[in-house]
């Protein structure tokens, strides 16, 4: 699609860590998150956006190089792929080769060995990735536990950011630097186009933030997840150990029983609480950043794009952490800024005045859902689709459909543009609906079918069993097959165990049909369609 652009559009890439869909604009009234929301009224919503893999460095190499783990053989963080798999040019890389000042801030590629140990520099970057230097303090004992006098390494962390080793937090001098990254554009001491990428560690745990950001989630006001028991129907393999969890000190004197807890309710809030807080405070960095947009002239010229590498479960199941194939952690927020066609910028009101929350919220907002304008999409879209939908939209040439086998072809995408969805966007309010999507693939790897110490975190050569899951408009389908680690293939005729979960009864995936009498044949044409799987997947 031409979007006419007068100059070649600037690239701002946004990825949060660990973000499940708990923003106000998507469906959870009660999270304070305007920065975004603003974000989405003048954008296209996605409502259903899967990753490939619902953990970070799968998911992101993954989305990065428009692969599916088959092919990038990452499941775990232990391999780069241009060694492990084959030499993919990645999103930032083409856009680089196609003369963008290509720049990582934070978390962008799984850092370490998953990327070369440099983030994939100099192959994606123009420059050297910032990392901020208050990263190094992230594990480090700072956190209040209320039991003794001592600092520890817990879960939940509210923390005065002026009594932080290095007087900050990572996420903080992220926001800052790419603040500077723009002003730097708009004073020509950087080259236009740019494709900036901002990576934002929290809210993955530790949930550490800065402490005034509790005030918006009294306890009296956390509910626990609608479905906190585990589904009777689950067969042991979908179940996501939450060991990371468990391993930290607040939670591992609680002496949770393993596998499956449960955790104790009183610490469920806590969990839920802190979480929010930390969407809130990341929300507030994710303002600065686009507010800058505005100050430096750039709003007219940028496309934005925000998403997460994957969800979080916050009780569901009886579960924590992501680790599984269901639909709250392969499910992610997806939005995308285009100026001009999701939104008009004007001269006089900014697009994106910041939203100072401690600032201006005093006291306990009356939360609404206030998303009300911009542009929703019911489309299935799966974040393998965004390299080509980007190369599109900033009027790159197309690259090609890879073949079955793409470990030999350097550009490919095992995607799809789905840039045709925004010639349909006229005006505000509007659900678009033209994108063909059958079906959206993930998939998690288990060392057996009963639950182990790594269970949630399977290296490549303990892997037995892959769960390849499916989402359509209707349903989500899992099947959990022997993997061969030679071929980074399944067996479908060594089948453990199927799940079927109808989505429009049972949105939470709690009921497993595959074993149910009425359903044998929708149980039937789902396998065949995961059997002929991403390359068959557009109608
Ligand atoms: C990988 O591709 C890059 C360009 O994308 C090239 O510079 C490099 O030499 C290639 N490496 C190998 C091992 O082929
Ligand atoms: C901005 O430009 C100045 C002057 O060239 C440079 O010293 C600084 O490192 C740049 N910062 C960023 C974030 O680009
Ligand atoms: C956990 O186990 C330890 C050691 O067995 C015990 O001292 C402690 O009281 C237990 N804590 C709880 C909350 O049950
Ligand atoms: C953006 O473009 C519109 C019309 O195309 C123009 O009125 C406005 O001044 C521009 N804004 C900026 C900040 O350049
Ligand atoms: C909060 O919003 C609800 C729904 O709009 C409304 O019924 C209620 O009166 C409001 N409460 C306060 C304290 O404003
Ligand atoms: C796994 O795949 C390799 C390579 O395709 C093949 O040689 C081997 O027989 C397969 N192993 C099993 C157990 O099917
Ligand atoms: C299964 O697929 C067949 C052939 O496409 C179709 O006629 C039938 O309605 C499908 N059944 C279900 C339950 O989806």
């Amino acid at each position: 699609m031409s979007c006419g652009w007068a100059f070649q559009p600037n690239i701002l890439f946004i990825v949060i860590d660990d973000l499940r869909t708990s923003l106000n604009c998507y469906d959870d009234p009660d999270v304070l998150s305007p920065n975004i929301d603003q974000l989405a009224s003048k954008s296209i919503k996605f409502n259903h956006a899967y990753v490939q893999q619902a953990i970070c460095g799968p998911s992101r190499t993954s989305f990065l190089t428009s692969r599916r783990p088959d092919t990038t053989h990452l499941y775990d963080f232990q391999s780069y792929w241009r060694v492990a798999a084959g030499n993919f040019t990645t999103l930032p890389q083409y856009f680089k080769q196609n003369g963008y000042h290509t720049a990582s801030v934070g978390k962008v590629f799984h850092p370490g060995k998953a990327s070369g140990g440099n983030d994939d520099f100099p192959y994606s970057w123009s420059q050297p990735p910032y990392h901020p230097p208050t990263e190094v303090y992230r594990n480090y004992k700072v956190c209040r536990g209320g039991w003794d006098d001592k600092l520890h390494r817990n879960i939940i962390c509210p923390i005065d950011v002026n009594e932080q080793p290095g007087g900050s937090l990572p996420d903080i001098q992220s926001a800052q630097y790419a603040v500077k990254f723009l002003k730097n554009v708009s004073h020509g001491h950087i080259q236009r186009p740019f494709f900036l990428a901002v990576g934002f560690h929290k809210p993955h745990i530790p949930l550490k933030y800065p402490q005034q950001y509790l005030r918006f989630y009294p306890l009296s006001r956390i509910k626990l997840a609608t479905d906190p028991d585990l589904p009777p129907g689950m067969p042991k393999v979908a179940w996501n150990v939450w060991s990371d969890v468990t391993s930290r000190e607040d939670i591992k004197r609680l002496n949770v029983s393993f596998p499956y807890g449960p955790m104790p309710d009183e610490y469920q809030y806590l969990i839920r609480q802190s979480y929010f807080a930390a969407t809130t405070y990341m929300d507030s960095l994710v303002g600065k950043v686009l507010s800058a947009l505005d100050t430096e002239g750039l709003a007219n010229d940028t496309i934005v794009i925000f998403l997460s590498d994957h969800g979080w479960s916050l009780g569901e199941h009886q579960e924590w952490a992501k680790y599984s194939n269901f639909e709250v952690v392969t499910r992610v927020p997806l939005i995308l800024y285009v100026p001009k066609v999701t939104h008009f910028p004007d001269s006089i009101s900014p697009t994106f005045p910041y939203v100072d929350v401690l600032d201006s919220i005093k006291t306990m907002p009356n939360f609404t859902n206030r998303n009300t304008a911009g542009s929703t999409s019911d489309a299935l879209v799966e974040l393998v689709d965004l390299f080509p939908t980007l190369v599109d939209l900033a009027g790159l040439t197309a690259i090609p459909t890879c073949p079955l086998h793409s470990n030999k072809v350097d550009l490919c995408t095992e995607g799809h543009s789905f840039a045709a969805l925004l010639t349909e966007l006229r005006q505000s309010n509007q659900r678009v609906r033209n994108w063909h999507k059958k079906a959206a693939f993930s998939q998690y790897p288990r060392p057996a079918f009963y639950p182990q110490a790594d269970s949630y975190y399977t290296r490549l050569r303990d892997i037995k069993i892959m769960g390849y899951s499916m989402r359509t408009e209707n349903y989500r389908y899992t099947e959990w097959v022997s993997f061969n680690r030679t071929s980074f293939s399944g067996d479908w005729n060594h089948i453990y165990a199927r799940e079927l979960y109808l989505s429009d009864t049972d949105p939470n995936e709690d009921i497993n049909r595959a074993y149910e009498h009425g359903y044998q044949e929708l149980v039937q044409n789902a396998s065949h369609l995961l059997h002929l799987g991403w390359s068959s997947s557009l109608l």
